[in-house]
């Protein structure tokens, strides 16, 4: 299946990536792709507008196909929420027929075979200026999915083993052309993964526990790292967001914070409350499965103790948020993360680190370290 679908990407030449950001952070995303290149030893050089809510990446060398399929995973960005290989810029200057100019442009840059996309997005950035299209991008999917049917080139249903065609507007005049690959892309449009708030749950922070479990953990991993009976501890637990998630789940949680916990959760009595100071605070039984972190505090204080607490393997795994700093934000958390990794290694201790800006974060971001048992 993957050799079936890299062979049928070959025909869609790149040499520039593009990739979506929360608006804002197109810098620190830019450093962090050719951070990324850099150790891979494809140069090229980052391209955005601030607050545009886009970088694109431009390679100097062309790229095997190969090369281009595992180039910068998106799993191993932590700013890029989507990763796309653009194709070019298509001007459309008939209003009453965009469509033809569309389908003029994949004819003479791509050598589409049939049935070779699964789907298709029709996208822009988000940000304000982004908003303003949406309603646009909405209406002009149903003729453009139909026509690329009748041309034969996307699958009668939705395809996920298969690259995904993209077309990011700026306005209702220009297009970017664009691909994305299997497991190499998030499968929402804009890379955004929408989450239901869930009503009885005592805070929005909820969303960020519950997007980034769905994000860095697959269905098989979360069925065997976070099961019924299993113990955790949660720092900065008030009023209890990420506690719901771990609660849901089945899991005894300690919850350590002055502030006061939601009752609804109280009185699941799978929670226990500990008025304490989460940077001294130890686990009642000296171990527990999880520990999750969602203090606001230095981010160097905060890594310095998750590092502690799974060097002392006081915690198995351990979720956590790194408030981010005004400034030089991708070099900061990046020299952090590398320090944790260096004293686990030291210890012996395997593991694997994910970190991402989530949708749901925003100052900050939210970094998964799994260790032991919980490596499959
Ligand atoms: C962003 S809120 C946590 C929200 C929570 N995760 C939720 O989902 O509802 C941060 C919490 O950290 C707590 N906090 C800050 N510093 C702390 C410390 N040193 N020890 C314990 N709790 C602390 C605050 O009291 C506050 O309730």
């Amino acid at each position: 299946m993957q050799s079936t679908t890299i062979k049928k990407e070959s025909k869609i030449a790149s040499k520039s990536m593009l990739f979506y950001c929360r608006e804002g952070y197109e810098a620190d995303l830019a450093a962090e792709l050719e951070q990324l290149s850099a150790k891979q030893q494809i140069y090229g050089y980052s391209q955005f507008v601030p607050n545009s809510a886009i970088v694109h990446y431009h390679f100097y060398q062309e790229l095997s196909t190969q090369q281009q399929y595992v180039s910068f995973p998106l799993s191993d960005c932590i700013f890029a929420r989507q990763r796309l290989c653009s194709i070019g810029k298509v001007e459309l200057t008939d209003a009453n027929d965009r469509i033809t100019s569309i389908i003029e442009y994949l004819k003479d840059n791509t050598e589409l075979s049939d049935s070779c996309l699964g789907d298709i997005y029709v996208e822009h950035a988000d940000n304000e200026k982004g908003k303003e299209v949406a309603k646009f991008c909405k209406k002009f999917t149903v003729p453009l999915r139909q026509a690329l049917r009748r041309e034969g080139w996307l699958s009668k249903k939705a395809h996920s083993g298969l690259p995904y065609i993209h077309l990011v507007f700026s306005d209702s005049t220009e297009c970017t052309l664009a691909f994305s690959y299997p497991k190499n892309r998030h499968s929402q449009p804009l890379g955004i993964t929408r989450l239901k708030f869930p009503a009885e749950a005592p805070s929005r922070s909820t969303l960020k526990l519950e997007e980034a479990i769905q994000l860095f953990m697959s269905p098989a991993q979360q069925a065997l790292c976070l099961q019924k009976g299993m113990t955790a501890v949660d720092l900065g637990a008030c009023p209890g967001g990420w506690t719901y998630q771990l609660v849901t789940r089945g899991i005894h949680v300690e919850a350590v914070d002055n502030g006061a916990m939601a009752e609804s959760l109280m009185a699941t009595g799978l929670v226990s409350y500990q008025a304490a100071d989460g940077f001294k605070y130890q686990p009642i039984d000296g171990h527990v499965d999880w520990l999750v972190c969602d203090m606001i505090e230095k981010p160097e204080r905060v890594s310095e103790l998750m590092t502690q607490w799974l060097c002392n393997r006081k915690t198995t795994s351990t979720i956590f948020n790194l408030k981010l700093p005004m400034k030089q934000r991708f070099q900061i958390v990046s020299t952090l993360l590398a320090k944790m990794s260096t004293s686990l290694n030291e210890r012996q201790i395997e593991h694997r680190i994910s970190a991402k800006h989530l949708y749901h974060d925003r100052d900050e971001i939210t970094v998964l370290v799994l260790t032991g048992a919980h490596l499959i």
